[in-house]
């Protein structure tokens, strides 16, 4: 049986972003026969219509990304309460035309990593809104919300805590067997 292919991509472009380490850690807690590669959004630029005819090669690119990979996993802080401006851009870009939008039916996962207690939970449920309309096939439980995300590497900035480490895990179990499920016979 082929591997299943999980494409990962955050909402942080910072140096030593804990969205991008909580992907990294990611790798290592996939279920047996599923890969995780990750995507660098750092090339899209920001979004305007007239471009939906002729698409920048950086979109173009992470467009086919998306539509070679069998599901997605997001990782992205909270700002301001809401989806980091590039993320959503990286979405939106992405999502045209709407006749060669990459997103509808593909399984996501969510992920979100913050400083403050709560995690980013509110950034998920405003994602969660967006994936909605591209029409993707949402897991919604566990709810991975990694609070005080600053406590929970160690220098290396893998991932310490046993307990987010078995609920990503059981979230990418949960992707890669949605992804399984739906893929093209
Ligand atoms: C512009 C901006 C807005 C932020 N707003 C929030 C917020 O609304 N809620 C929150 O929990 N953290 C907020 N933060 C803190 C981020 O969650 C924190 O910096 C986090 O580590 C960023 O993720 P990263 O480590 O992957 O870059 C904000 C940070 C920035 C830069």
């Amino acid at each position: 049986m082929e591997n299943i292919k999980i494409l990962g991509f955050g909402g942080s472009l910072r140096n030593g972003s804990y969205n991008r380490a909580l992907l990294e850690n990611a790798k290592d807690l996939m279920p047996e026969g599923s890969e995780l590669t990750l995507y660098d959004l750092k090339d899209i630029p920001i979004y305007n219509q007239d471009l939906d005819s002729h698409l920048p090669e950086s979109v173009k690119k992470f467009k086919d990304a998306v539509r070679k990979a069998d599901g997605v996993l997001i990782s992205t802080p909270e700002y301001n309460y809401s989806i980091p401006g590039f993320l959503k851009n990286a979405l939106d870009f992405a999502s045209r035309p709407p006749s060669d939008n990459p997103f509808p039916g593909k399984p996501v996962a969510i992920m979100s990593a913050s400083g403050s207690i709560l995690g980013g939970a509110r950034v998920q449920y405003h994602l969660r809104q967006v994936l909605g309309y591209l029409d993707m096939r949402q897991i919604y439980k566990p709810e991975v919300f990694l609070a005080s995300a600053h406590t929970k590497f160690d220098q290396n900035m893998k991932l310490t805590d046993e307990i987010a480490r078995d609920f990503i895990r059981q979230l990418l179990d949960k992707l890669v067997k949605e992804a399984r499920h739906y893929l093209p016979k």
